[in-house]
């Protein structure tokens, strides 16, 4: 079956994991992504490595179904077969560090006069202004787009979330920004420039904090667990930051992800009073209503805990689920790692690498019915150099020359 961006072709000069996130994600949608790195290989292939010698998990698990070539950048050689390469691209996607492809010599007019149809797409860490040239990593766009500052409890230091919402949550909204450019390209027949700031995806997905910062203005916000507030939103630990009060509650046996997130809707606390064994509460005035509940809501959650803490989690899913609770246990990473359902979801995917062998990765999350995703391994260094090069008129003669030149 063909696949949705068959015959796109994507010049992918990505590393580490913002960039490779977005551009993963294009090859799962049908297409030909090649990898160009420096000859030393994208940083992460060396980064916390787990077995000797071999890429890391760092990479295989963000530069599935690509090709690898390599290409020194700052060699003139390197300069002139890159030149050559960009009008057989569709796309071009980087996340250097700020003016780096332009001290290689390849602005956006170079770029664009060598291929009028090329879509030209940069993640960086800043839009225009004063951060404009600093570099960025995930936790600085975290610390930068109002997610640090929201996140944790009140007494507490700022904290950084698991989830990668500065890396592969920019990747994703690079992926959207590509996808609207090649659809535009249909009609204007001409290619374009594509930026997203990292700050900016950050604070796209921390968009409910600044509705709450403009909340505030008008009085305290009465579905934190806080009880003092100043100008701004504090932190509010697990509070469910919409309009349904929800909390992490403990579980047997007690575990460090022994706990269920419950969110207890209007009509929930019918059944959750009477599974709690607290069925007098249903009516009782104090406590019937989602107004009357508000102002208690810590003390609503650990009357639910002293339920959940004599059933595990798994338990207390089911429990809840069967009167419509919306609720989750908290999984762990062995968990999930090893849940059934992921697998058969082709979420959670075994790859096989010919020199690690066998891992796991996280497959597509982007179902399409008419575009099917086999989850292939990521490339060696340089894998594709012979086949790639050759579409340039390079024999295999001149790639060993070039190779022994230390320009690819
Ligand atoms: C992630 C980041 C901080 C890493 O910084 P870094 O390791 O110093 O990497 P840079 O992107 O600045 O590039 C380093 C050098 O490699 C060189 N390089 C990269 N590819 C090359 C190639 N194919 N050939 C030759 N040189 C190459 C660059 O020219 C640059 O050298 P220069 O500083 O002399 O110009 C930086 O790339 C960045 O801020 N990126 C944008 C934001 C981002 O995506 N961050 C999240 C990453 S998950």
């Amino acid at each position: 079956m063909a696949k949705a961006l068959e015959g796109i072709r994507v010049l992918d000069m990505t590393h580490v994991q913002s960039g490779p996130s977005c551009t993963q994600i294009l090859a799962w949608l049908g297409a030909d992504v090649v990898k160009l790195e420096a000859p030393s290989g994208d940083i992460t292939r060396k980064q916390l490595r787990d077995v000797p010698d071999v890429d890391s998990l760092y990479f295989t698990m963000l530069n599935a179904n690509k090709r690898s070539i390599t290409l020194n950048m700052k060699s003139e050689r390197g300069k002139e077969l890159f030149t050559k390469m960009v009008p057989k691209f569709d796309i071009l996607v980087e996340n250097f560090g700020p003016g780096t492809l332009e001290r290689m010599g390849f602005d956006w007019d170079t770029l664009r006069e060598l291929n009028p149809r090329l879509i030209y797409a940069s993640i960086k860490g800043f839009g225009e202004g004063p951060y404009k040239h600093f570099k960025a990593y995930e936790v600085v766009a975290q610390a930068m787009g109002g997610s640090m500052s929201t996140t944790g409890f009140e007494d507490g230091v700022p904290l950084a979330t698991g989830a990668q919402i500065g890396d592969s949550g920019t990747g994703i909204h690079t992926v959207a920004g590509i996808l609207a450019a090649l659809y535009q390209r249909e009609h204007s027949g001409t290619g374009q420039r594509v930026t997203v700031a990292m700050q900016h995806a950050v604070l796209n997905l921390c968009r409910v904090k600044l509705r709450d910062q403009q909340r505030l203005t008008h009085g305290p916000l009465a579905e934190y667990p806080n009880k003092q507030f100043g100008d701004e939103v504090p932190r509010s630990g697990n509070a469910s930051g919409g309009g349904q009060p929800g909390w992490a509650v403990k579980c047997a046996p007690g575990g460090p992800n022994d706990y269920v997130y419950v969110i207890v809707q209007p009509v929930g606390w019918e059944p959750i009073a009477r599974l709690i064994g607290r069925p007098e509460l249903v009516d009782d005035p104090e406590w019937a209503t989602p107004e009357a509940r508000l102002n208690k809501l810590d003390k609503m959650f650990q009357l639910i805990e002293e339920w959940t803490v004599n059933h595990n989690k798994w338990d207390v899913l089911a429990k809840l689920n069967a009167h419509n609770v919306p609720c989750g246990p908290i999984m762990s990473t062995k968990e999930l790692i090893e849940d059934s359902s992921l697998a058969d979801n082709d979420i959670v995917v075994k790859v096989d690498h010919p020199e690690r062998g066998e891992f796991t990765t996280v497959g597509m999350p982007i179902k399409l019915s008419d575009s099917p995703v086999d989850i292939e391994r990521s490339p060696l260094l340089g894998e594709h150099n012979v086949e790639v090069l050759a579409e340039l008129g390079v024999d295999a003669a001149e790639v060993a020359e070039l190779q022994a030149n230390g320009v690819i």
